[in-house]
Order: structure tokens, then sequence, then C-alpha cells
């Protein structure tokens, strides 16, 4: 197999910048591209203030910050970013649709040789990899929010993906300082996505039927269980669109009802209160992400 030495990050948002800057700071020549280049322009800007943090806490020399962001370029230009790249991590919009469409693009744009990978949450690889004229060289390379900490990667193997696939991705993983957990058989969700799927069930059955608040619910989670966060306020810091497309998905494949997006999240998705990143979700946030209150208003737009 080809050495991997450069990167392509699909995708801007808080995983794909993290995801990003974690092979940056690991030595990898790392592209990334997004059809937005505000987004890129955040991106850049919000990785910059967390390295100079990291530099100023003295976790970082400022010659290695200088050196990743050296080794980093931001583009809108898919196609000059694809050219000559090693290995991809597709971290866009969590929709079927548009990541079957990239996938096909990519597998165009891209050298032969270079395996193509997703970050998916939930869908699995056989429904990406089909898109592809390399099926065997597709599989899914699941990071965990902020990317930047968590050192979890969940690697998925797909019907088709070659053993030669696992192991590069696997080896990858490990060079990023990341732990990686194979799924030796693809199912929607992985591992740790199930298990706080169930866990977020629970919470919202307890918060609709008025058992108890949000807050109670948290603080249970975080003083009785020990979880570093409670599920509302760990769905606002990954994002309620993603919980609630990754939900929607899961109901379409399984169509039982129980895996239907619960309706107090569905308001708030559709009033764009998305969570930290809209300054309200589950909670209200102030202008420097500190929580102020739950958001008793869930249908007022963000
Ligand atoms: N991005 C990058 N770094 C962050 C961060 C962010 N958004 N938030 C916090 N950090 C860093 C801080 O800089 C700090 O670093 P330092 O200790 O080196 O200074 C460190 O994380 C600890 O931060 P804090 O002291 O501010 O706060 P906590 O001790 O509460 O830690 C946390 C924050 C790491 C986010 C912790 O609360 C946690 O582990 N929460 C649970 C996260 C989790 O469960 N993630 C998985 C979500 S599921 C998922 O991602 C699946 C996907 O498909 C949706």
């Amino acid at each position: 197999m080809t050495p991997i030495s450069t990167v392509l990050v699909v995708g801007s948002g808080a995983m794909g910048s993290q995801i990003a800057m974690v092979c940056a700071l690991a030595g990898l020549d790392v592209r990334v591209q997004d059809i937005s280049a505000e987004s890129l322009e955040r991106a850049h800007t919000s990785l910059r203030a967390r390295m100079d943090r990291n530099v100023a806490k003295g976790r970082l020399s400022a010659e290695d910050r200088d050196a990743a962001f050296g080794r980093m370029a931001f583009t809108t230009d898919l196609a000059e970013a694809a050219r000559d790249v090693d290995f991809v991590i597709e971290a866009a919009v969590e929709k079927l649709d548009v990541k079957r469409a990239l996938f096909a693009e990519l597998d165009r744009l891209c050298p032969t040789h270079a395996i193509l990978t997703s970050n998916s949450s939930s869908f699995v690889p056989s429904r990406i990899a089909d898109a592809t004229g390399r099926p065997d060289r597709v599989c899914n390379m699941h990071f965990f929010n902020p990317a930047l900490v968590m050192t979890c990667v969940e690697v998925v193997r797909g019907q088709d993906s070659s053993d030669e696939t696992i192991h590069a991705t696997v080896e990858l993983t490990k060079r990023l300082g990341k732990l990686p957990i194979v799924l030796d058989k693809e199912i929607n969700g992985f591992v740790a996505n199930r298990i706080l799927v169930a866990i977020r069930r629970e919470a919202m059955f307890l918060a609709d039927g008025g058992y108890a608040t949000i807050e109670a619910i948290d603080t249970a989670c975080r003083t009785a269980l020990g979880h570093p966060m409670g599920p509302f306020e760990l769905q606002d810091l990954t994002g309620l669109d993603i919980g609630y497309y990754t939900q929607q998905g899961r109901y379409d494949e399984s169509g039982d009802p129980a895996d239907r997006p619960a309706p107090s999240l569905e308001r708030r998705v559709k009033a764009g209160a998305l969570g930290r990143k809209t300054g309200r979700g589950w909670y209200v946030y102030d202008e420097v992400g500190a929580k102020v209150a739950v958001n008793a208003s869930p249908d007022r737009e963000s």
C-alpha cells in the first residue's frame, strides 16, 4: 500500500476542522475542503484560537503550531484538493444523498490508490461505497466530538472493504494518537452512538413525560453515573441537527416508531436551535459559550 502522507478532509464544520487539525499535528499534509468559504474561514479562526491557547498553556510549542498550520491548506476547490491525496476523511452534512454524490465525485477526482473514508456517525460503508468504483477502498472512520480531545475512533468495515483498507485506517488512527475500535460487521449507529441513542431516548422519555426537567436529568447522569456531560448538554455540544438526522436515518431504515426523532427535538431543529453552534439548543448560551438557562422557547428562531 502507498504510504499515507497527504490527507483530504471534506467539510470544515466542528468535526471536519478538528479532524484536520489532529492530522496536521500528527505531521500529515492536510487539505481542508468546504463548499463554503465562510465556513473555512470560521474553522481556521477557531483552530487558531485553540492552538494559541495550547501554546499559552505550554502544551504545544509555537514552532509546532506554526508547522502544523503550514501543513494545512484550506480551499473550496474539490478538484484541486483531491489531487495527489492518499487518504480522504469525509465530514460533510449527515445526508445520504449528499454523501453518495460526494463519494462519486471523490472517486473521479482522487488518485486510484486513495482510500475514501466517511466520518458519518450513522450511515454504514456499504450505503456509500457503491457510489464509487473502488468499494474495497471505502470504510468509515468515525471520530467523536470534540475530535481534538476524544481518543476513540470507530473503524467500520463495510461488506466490500478490503483487509488492506481496514489495516491502513487502523494504522493511520494510531498515528494520529487515537485509539481505533474496529467494527468487523457494519451496523447503523456503530457501537458508541447506539449506546448513546439508548440513553438519549430514555432521557427524552423522562423529559417529555414531565418526570424530571432536562437539568435534573443532566445532573443525574453527571453526578450519579459519572458521565462528563448529561445527554442534553452533550447534544448541545454535538449538534441537535446531527442527532435529528441520525435518528431520522435510523427510522427510515428500521420503520420502528421507537426510532422516530422526538417531537421536542424536531421543533428545535426546525427553529434552528441546533445547540452551542447557534447559541441555543436545549439550553441557551452567551457569547463566550457559557450556559445561561434552559431554552424555554423551543420554537424561537436562533
Ligand atoms: N473542542 C476542543 N477542545 C475542547 C472543547 C472543544 N469543543 N471543549 C473542551 N475542550 C478541551 C479543553 O481545551 C480542555 O483541554 P485542556 O484540559 O488540555 O485544557 C479539555 O478539553 C477539557 O475541557 P474543560 O476543562 O473546559 O471541560 P471538561 O473537563 O468538561 O471537558 C469535554 C470537556 C472534553 C467536552 C468533556 O465534557 C467530555 O468528555 N464530554 C463528553 C464528550 C462526548 O461524550 N463526546 C462524544 C459525543 S458523541 C459523538 O461525537 C458522536 C458523533 O457522531 C455525533
